[in-house]
């Protein structure tokens, strides 16, 4: 996919990766409509973001919260308007902590955001999608997707879903036009992770990755078109062993559960 005046919407823009696509993506020479739901964040985005590449490139903006119908209508509509032919699915949040002591409000916002509403921007906009000369859907997973995680069922079950989703619908789509992107990170470091989160991969040894390297991880994979690609070592291994042995991985995350309890009771 050429990225030189692609006009992408791109979900959670006012976020820590969804700051850096969008940089990233603009200095290819990208169009962007950025989505987000903090006027302030999204505000001092689409400035910043406007501000690259002179005055040949677009940037438009857009308040929505994905988690409500009307909303995801809203953004599909503005995406036509734009005349996008590349969705980034890339809004997400997280709830981490034990599942019965979780409050089911927060689990449901979890697979609202992460799961329902990606599948439900791609619903409408797919249509569209399919006239377009070259046209992709980037959904943004994460490594727990294919190693779910104690302590994080929803946003494990969530990612694991997009995943599924991401899977079925490229092979829907083979005879068509429209490329299905996933991208699998391991942890990043930004806002979504709590506190907790944060104590918890520092005691586990995980490692965390800039927004702007996996950023441009994403785009390089874009670029490439169709196929599904994780990001980091040994993350990737893990989760791969996960696809055939899950018993082996049962009992690696057996011996680390005290640790993950006492972070998600904290939680
Ligand atoms: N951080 C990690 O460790 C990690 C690892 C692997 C994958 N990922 C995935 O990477 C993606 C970006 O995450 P991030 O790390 O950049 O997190 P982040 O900094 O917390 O940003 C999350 C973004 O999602 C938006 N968002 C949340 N709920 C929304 C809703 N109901 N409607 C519309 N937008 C909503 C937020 O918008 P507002 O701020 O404007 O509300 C924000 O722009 C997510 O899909 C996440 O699951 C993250």
């Amino acid at each position: 996919m050429d990225l030189n005046h692609a006009r992408i919407l791109l979900t959670g823009a006012t976020g820590g990766l969804g700051h850096a696509l969008a940089r990233c993506l603009a200095e290819k020479g990208a169009d962007l409509l950025l989505a987000g739901r903090d006027a302030k964040r999204l505000a001092a985005c689409h400035t910043e973001i406007g501000g690259i590449g002179g005055t040949g490139r677009q940037t438009l903006s857009l308040r929505a919260d994905l988690t409500l119908p009307e909303d995801i209508e809203k953004t599909a509509a503005a995406a036509r308007e734009f005349g996008v032919n590349v969705l980034i699915n890339n809004a997400g949040v997280n709830a981490f902590g034990m599942y019965e002591k979780q409050d089911w409000r927060a689990l449901e916002q979890v697979m609202a955001t992460n799961l329902i509403a990606p599948m439900q921007l791609t619903h409408a906009l797919l249509p569209w999608l399919k006239e377009r000369e070259s046209a992709a859907i980037v959904n943004i997973g994460s490594t727990f997707g294919s190693l779910p995680f104690p302590g994080f069922a929803a946003y494990s079950s969530a990612k694991a879903g997009l995943r599924g989703f991401s899977q079925a619908l490229r092979r829907e789509l083979a005879d068509s036009r429209v490329e299905v992107v996933h991208v699998a990170p391991r942890t990043i470091a930004s806002a979504m992770n709590t506190a907790a989160v944060n104590a918890l991969n520092h005691d586990l040894g995980n490692h965390a990755d800039t927004p702007q390297a996996v950023a441009r991880k994403i785009v390089a994979a874009l670029r490439a078109g169709s196929g599904e690609k994780h990001f980091g070592f040994p993350e990737i291994l893990f989760a791969w062993l996960n696809g055939f042995a899950p018993g082996l991985i049962d009992l690696g995350l057996k011996a680390k559960l005290a640790v993950i309890k006492r972070h998600a009771l904290q939680a």
